[in-house]
């Protein structure tokens, strides 16, 4: 099984970004804990950052290509951009979306994810520790219909 956990703008900041809201763990600690989770669950997992739409779209049709499902913080463009929604509706594996706040108890602009419908389900509000239930909720999904 292959993952690919895609996190978009303003994320490689995490750390210093706004700690009340988004905690203190770095973009790198979060990485190191989801590789010793795919380490620990036979997973094969990977990683990118990226603060321009256009990198998102192309890592998302990548993983359509050679993994099994993706873990999508999609920042910011959660709350816009249908083109990261059409990407992961034209990719026919399952994403999960996280967000590290609960965009639904913060500014009526993060109440809404455009990205979201075409996610088998999001996860919010948990901080880091989001990516690894999302991890968990994606690898029994993906054990569940594979056949
Ligand atoms: C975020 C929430 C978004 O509203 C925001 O633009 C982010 C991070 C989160 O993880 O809580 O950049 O996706």
């Amino acid at each position: 099984m292959k993952i690919v956990v895609l996190n978009g703008p303003n994320l490689n900041l995490l750390g210093t970004r706004e700690p009340d809201i988004y905690g203190c763990a770095t973009l790198a600690d979060i990485d190191l804990m989801v590789f010793e989770w795919g380490r620990k669950e036979g997973v094969k997992v990977n990683t990118i950052q990226s603060n321009y739409e256009g990198e998102i779209i192309g890592a998302i049709h990548e993983a359509g290509k050679n993994a099994d499902g993706i873990v999508i913080n999609p920042a910011a463009y959660t709350h816009y951009s249908f083109a990261v929604y059409d990407a992961l509706k034209s990719v026919y594996i399952p994403a999960v979306e996280v967000h590290i706040s609960n965009i639904h108890a913060r500014e009526d602009f993060r109440k809404n994810s455009v990205t979201a419908p075409a996610s088998i389900g999001i996860i919010s509000g948990f901080g880091y520790r989001g990516y690894i239930i999302a991890l968990n909720a994606l690898k029994d999904y993906l054990e569940r219909h594979s056949e």
